[in-house]
């Protein structure tokens, strides 16, 4: 969506990849101008490679407090103000049952996906409610809708929580001018799912078989979503958990 976003200054976090890779560039073609956040350097940088002179990498570790805060206030220090966040970052954490989930794992699924959806949320609300107005959208996903059979639950409940605090937060500050909406992606062709898929094309083409579309999103279309929910076209649109899984949830 081509300036729709005009003189807006965006964060997006985990734009190093996948997702967040592809929002942080729908994003500047909006006409935002883009901080885009990862906890590694070397692929937010080569985001960064890809976009406008306008657009910045800051490291963050969104899971840590001290870190989080130093991205917000880096970022309103460079762009004076926060309009728009999409909390991007997210890990998919081990793969074991429920029984035999690591608790390690179960800890640090819940530090990136949850606490640190949270955390971004906590300052960048706080430049926003100084401007009276802004739009956060959280990357939540299909498993905050449903439970799956995949050995994902720490996965699920962290998304699951995304959803929970995505609605608090729009009733919370709806008044106060800021729209806070989740985007729930479905199987989406990223680095992460590579990893989930491993080198097995056909486990691919199987999973799409359960998708009414019968094929993966790709990261694009998923960015554009981000994007839409920021701009003014979705001025109205508030509290929102937005499937983008080709139908998978329809049925
Ligand atoms: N790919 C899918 O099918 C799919 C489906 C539903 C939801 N999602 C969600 O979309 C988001 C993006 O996923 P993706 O598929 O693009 O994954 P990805 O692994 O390709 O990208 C995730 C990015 O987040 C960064 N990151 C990880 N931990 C971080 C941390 N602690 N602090 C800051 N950055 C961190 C990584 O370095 C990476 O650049 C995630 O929240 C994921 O759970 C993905």
């Amino acid at each position: 969506m081509k300036n729709s976003l005009p003189d807006r200054v965006a964060l997006v976090t985990g734009g190093g990849s996948g997702i967040g890779r592809a929002a942080a560039v729908a994003f500047a073609r909006a006409g935002a101008r883009v901080v885009v956040s990862d906890v590694d350097p070397e692929k937010g940088a080569e985001t960064v490679r890809m976009m406008p002179a306008s657009s910045t990498f800051i490291q963050a570790d969104v899971s840590v407090t001290s870190q989080v805060k130093d991205l917000i206030r880096q970022a309103v220090e460079l762009h004076g103000k926060l309009d728009c966040a999409f909390n991007n970052a997210g890990i998919e954490g081990a793969i074991a049952r429920l029984h035999e989930y690591p608790d390690t794992a179960w800890d640090r699924i819940i530090q990136v996906n949850l606490k640190g959806t949270w955390l971004c949320m906590k300052y960048e609300l706080r430049q926003m409610l100084k401007l009276g107005k802004g739009a956060i959208v959280n990357t939540s996903s299909t498993a905050g809708h449903v439970g799956s059979r995949g050995r994902m639950s720490a996965y699920i409940a962290s998304k699951h929580g995304v959803l929970g605090l995505t609605r608090t937060a729009a009733v919370e500050y709806g008044a106060k001018g800021i729209r806070v909406n989740a985007l729930c992606p479905g199987a989406v062709r990223t680095p992460m799912t590579e990893r989930l898929l491993g080198a097995d094309p056909e486990r691919a083409e199987r999973m799409a078989q359960f998708i009414p579309m019968a094929r993966f999103g790709t990261p694009d279309e998923v960015a554009e979503a981000a994007v839409w929910l920021c701009s003014d076209a979705a001025s109205y649109v508030n509290g929102l958990a937005l499937p983008i899984d080709g139908g998978y949830l329809a049925h």
